[in-house]
């Protein structure tokens, strides 16, 4: 099968390319069934702080990011370390379409087609040794190509951090597409992580270098507002945000806001992830 056409885009694609490789998109039962956030709203409302701290920035200035010949590198408590470039990665598993929920600590939401695998297909590659007990992301740092990192807005590079179990949850994708096309810069290109149940910051962009870990990595938003930002983040309506109550959100599209799910209702297959943690205190 070709690769798919982009569905019932409301906007013209500026960023996102066609996949060079022509491969049959495996559909998930992690999927939702919800309205999908329209191709427009996707690209064009973002946080990208590399880009400017708008939500329009992104769209505006990400067609400064170069991503050819991108790698990334996996290092750290791993046997075999590796340097992956996109096409290898495209080839390292089959590619899955997954419609998840996007849930930003800002109180919005979003429903969103990506294309992917299980990160756990990369990590299994590099077979992680016995010490490793977490996994760090780290984005691109080039100021010349991300006026954002001219400002000290945040600790850069922008770097993310999970427990390794939770690395390997099948939910966590490795991400390289959305709406059957390459992801566009703004949304992170070439390869970005999304960790549905964990909100939206978690899910690090344009990222270069995967560290395996012994100790709990720094992360930038929990450096930033540590009583803020926590290193779980997992959606929960129950702990509220110093500035934002979790308990409800605005889909992006809606004009009514609706309750906020435990874990952004992936309950089922993360709960036991946090089974003897206090989640009031882990936030
Ligand atoms: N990754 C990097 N490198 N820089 C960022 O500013 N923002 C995060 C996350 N990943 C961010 C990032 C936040 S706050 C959210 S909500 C999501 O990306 C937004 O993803 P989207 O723009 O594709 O919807």
């Amino acid at each position: 099968m070709a690769a798919m056409a982009v569905p019932s885009a409301s906007a013209k694609p500026r960023d996102g390319k066609n996949f060079p490789i022509e491969f049959e998109l495996k559909k998930s039962e992690f999927s939702t069934a919800e309205e999908l956030t329209t191709y427009s709203d996707v690209t064009r409302y973002n946080n990208f702080y590399e880009f400017g701290t708008g939500k329009d920035d992104p769209f505006e200035q990400a067609h400064r990011l170069k991503t050819e010949g991108w790698t990334i590198q996996v290092i750290g408590e791993v046997h075999r370390p590796q340097k992956f470039d996109i096409d290898q990665l495209l080839r390292l598993a089959p590619l899955e379409e997954r419609i998840y929920r996007l849930r930003c600590v800002e109180a919005w939401s979003m429903v969103i087609p990506w294309i992917g695998f299980p990160l756990s297909k990369l990590l299994d590659a590099v077979q992680p040794t016995g010490n490793a007990r977490y996994v760090e992301f780290i984005s691109l740092h080039d100021p010349e190509q991300m006026p954002g990192q001219r400002t000290a807005v945040l600790d850069w590079p922008y770097k993310e951090g999970l427990r390794l179990d939770e690395a390997m949850n099948p939910l966590t994708l490795l991400t390289l597409g959305l709406y059957g096309e390459m992801l566009p810069n703004q949304n992170g290109a070439p390869v970005r992580v999304v960790v549905p149940w964990k909100y939206g910051f978690k899910s690090a962009k344009s990222i270069v270098t995967i560290n395996l870990t012994e100790h709990k990595p720094a992360t930038s938003w929990n450096l930033a507002g540590p009583s803020e930002y926590g290193f779980y983040s997992n959606v929960n309506p129950h702990v509220s945000h110093p500035r934002w109550s979790q308990r409800k959100e605005r889909r992006i599209g809606d004009f009514l806001k609706r309750d906020t799910e435990m874990f952004n209702g992936y309950s089922k297959w993360v709960a036991d992830l946090y089974r003897d943690l206090d989640l009031s205190k882990h936030y």
